[in-house]
């Protein structure tokens, strides 16, 4: 018998009545069982095995080493946790740009040894033809635009995209070739406001922003940015829910104390 409780799961379906209803979509990063867990029971929409598993787990500076197989490993920790929030996994730097068989493969391998129930992709024209074949398999493909990090070596820094007409305007237009190719939903990520309203008022598809502004149909943040778990990175759409840098260095220091002046463990605390 399944151990899993009897909760309503969320679908890239439900994802689309949440925006027709106008009901803002929750969406956060986790890479590991036990964060999961606690964000799942929280009631989080959609968990994104995000590939910036690579900085805060791994602490690469950029997301590009990460392999196939450690995303896979860190989804398979997160889709064990999950009762209810629908599961994205990131295709790592490498795994889909060179051609849409490989990006096939790729998914393939995320959705059969994960169990993940979405992947995502960054990029539009350039990867439309990975993302018609990946949804062609039956799929769900969630697509990412604006700063693309797998793009940092071509882009040169993270600040603001699309603040130039033809930028902007290309965004537009790949966020309406991911739609009408059959993204169930897409990701922006630190572009004008404005912009990100715009593009969500035009598509039928959920948009999801980080450093996008409020006009979007939903949010999402890096968990160890918003517990406040990194603490250099600091950018204007960042808000932090905890500094648990900070409250975790106190605890252990607390227990390092305890051990040196022989308080722990005391009476109670042993056989
Ligand atoms: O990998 C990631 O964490 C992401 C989010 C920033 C959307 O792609």
């Amino acid at each position: 018998m399944s151990q899993h409780r009897d909760i309503k799961k969320v679908t890239t379906h439900s994802l689309l009545e949440m925006k027709q209803a106008k009901e803002k979509i929750s969406m956060l990063t986790a890479y590991d069982f036990s964060f999961s867990k606690i964000i799942d029971d929280a009631g989080i929409d959609v968990i994104l095995v995000g590939d910036s598993a690579s900085n805060v787990m791994a602490g690469h500076i950029s997301t590009l080493p990460i392999t196939l197989d450690q995303m896979i490993y860190h989804a398979q920790s997160v889709i064990r946790a999950v009762d209810r929030a629908l599961v994205v996994v990131d295709l790592p730097f490498g795994s889909y740009q060179g051609n849409s068989k490989n990006a096939l493969e790729t998914s393939i391998r995320i959705m059969k040894e994960a169990g993940a129930h979405a992947i995502k992709l960054e990029g539009g024209a350039e990867v439309l033809e990975s993302v018609k074949r990946i949804l062609s398999a039956g799929i769900p493909v969630m697509g990412h635009l604006g700063l693309t990090p797998q793009s940092i070596f071509k882009f040169g820094t993270y600040t603001v995209r699309a603040r130039e007409e033809a930028e902007a305007q290309k965004l537009i237009e790949d966020a309406h070739l991911l739609e009408e190719a059959g993204c169930f939903a897409i990701v922006l990520e630190k572009i004008p406001a404005k912009l990100a309203s715009r593009v969500a008022k035009e598509l039928t598809i959920p948009v999801i922003g980080i450093g996008a502004g409020p006009g979007v149909d939903g949010q999402v943040l890096v968990l160890h940015d918003m517990l406040g778990i990194t603490k250099e990175f600091s950018p204007r759409f960042l808000r932090r829910y905890l500094n648990l840098y900070d409250e975790i260095k106190a605890a252990v220091g607390r227990y390092i104390e305890d051990i040196k002046s022989i308080d722990f463990p005391n009476e109670e605390e042993q056989y």
